[in-house]
């Protein structure tokens, strides 16, 4: 169990690290773990070192992922909602929360929070967030944790009666298969304690082509923010793959809903990574990222089946994406 009171401070960095394994360790076997399987897999929360955050950012701003303009505009048009049944005082948890750019809207809301804990596997993110926001929220305690939100932790035993709201923007949530998902939101009820509440968003089904632009952007900056993970594994691990052997492809699943992202191998080829000889035939894929797209129905019975009651929800004109209340009534 890790308590965010008590958590290990990473050499060089303000901001502390859950007492979990280091990052370096637990990517090496996870890395090996995943290419010495039939189907190759990374799993995706390893996209997100310094470059991996920065990229994101930068995917963020493309004219063709429409999830965070439109996120962004629904949680403006509906934090005077979230804002009527927030307790004053009340300590704001975010789970995954990178830049907290939206998270300003609901800082700037919301009457004198208790603190703020902002939970990124990404220290540098974290770092980045914590300097602008203590800049615009003078008053704001803040208290980042940089770890793994799936790992079971426990708030600072001085925030046991205060009143939680947990934020989960970006449907984040769909990164992660439905099994997981659903252990997610229960760990989270967890973390959170009686009485919570948890305001995620999840992004809905629609066209595909909408949606294969999203993650096929045309200036190819989802392109880079993929292989940043071969970057990652030859910088941190030691391992040779060559990147110009390897290319990005995102499909779209429309019976299961979800967007795929892999890298293809391009040619018969053999890396190093860690010593172990990985093979690749021409045309196999690392698995990479799973983009869940849900029906409203679908993700509020999602919800439920983690023990939280979903309250209201919020979406755009064009229904591409949804922001959800949900409470934890025990
Ligand atoms: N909430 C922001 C960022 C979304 S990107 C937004 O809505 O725009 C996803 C974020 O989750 C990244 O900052 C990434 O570092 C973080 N993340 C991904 N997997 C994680 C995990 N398992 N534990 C903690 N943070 C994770
Ligand atoms: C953070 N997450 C919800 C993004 C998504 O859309 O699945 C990550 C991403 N992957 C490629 N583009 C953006």
């Amino acid at each position: 169990m890790t308590s965010i009171s008590k958590v290990a401070r990473k050499p060089g960095s303000d901001v502390p690290r859950d007492a979990g394994e280091p990052a370096d360790l637990e990517f090496a076997r996870e890395l090996l773990r995943g290419l010495r399987q039939r189907e190759k897999a990374i799993p995706c929360r390893f996209l997100y070192d310094r470059r991996g955050s920065e990229l994101f950012e930068q995917i963020t701003e493309l004219p063709e992922y429409y999830p965070t303009r439109t996120e962004t505009k629904i949680l403006e048009s509906c934090v005077s909602e979230i804002r009527s049944s927030t307790p004053t005082g009340s300590l704001l948890v975010e789970f995954g929360s990178g830049s907290s750019t939206k998270t300003e809207i609901l800082l700037s809301a919301l009457d004198r929070l208790a603190g703020y804990v902002p939970i990124d596997i990404s220290p540098s993110a974290l770092e980045e967030a914590k300097e602008r926001l203590s800049t615009r929220f003078p008053e704001l305690s803040i208290f980042p944790v940089a770890g793994d939100f799936s790992a079971s932790m426990t708030l600072p035993t001085e925030f046991i009666g205060t009143p939680k709201l947990g934020f989960f923007p970006g449907s984040t949530i769909g990164n992660l298969e439905t099994a997981e998902a659903e252990h997610l939101l229960t760990n989270m009820r967890d973390i959170l304690g009686a009485s919570s509440r948890l305001v995620i968003g999840a992004d809905l089904r629609k066209d595909q082509d909408v949606l294969l632009a999203a993650y096929n952007d045309a200036q190819g900056v989802t392109a880079a923010f993929n292989l940043n993970l071969l970057t990652r594994a030859n910088r941190d691990l030691k391992a040779n793959f060559d990147l110009s052997r390897f290319e990005h492809l995102a499909t779209y699943d429309p019976d299961r809903g979800r967007i795929d992202m892999n890298l293809v191998s391009k040619i018969d080829q053999t890396v190093n990574v860690l010593g172990h000889e990985i093979t690749f035939s021409k045309g196999e894929r690392i698995h990479t990222e799973h983009s869940h797209k849900y029906e409203i129905e679908g993700f509020r019975d999602l919800a439920r089946r983690a023990g939280w009651t979903p309250n209201r929800f919020w979406t755009d004109d064009r229904s591409y994406f949804s922001v959800h209340e949900l409470h934890n009534p025990t």
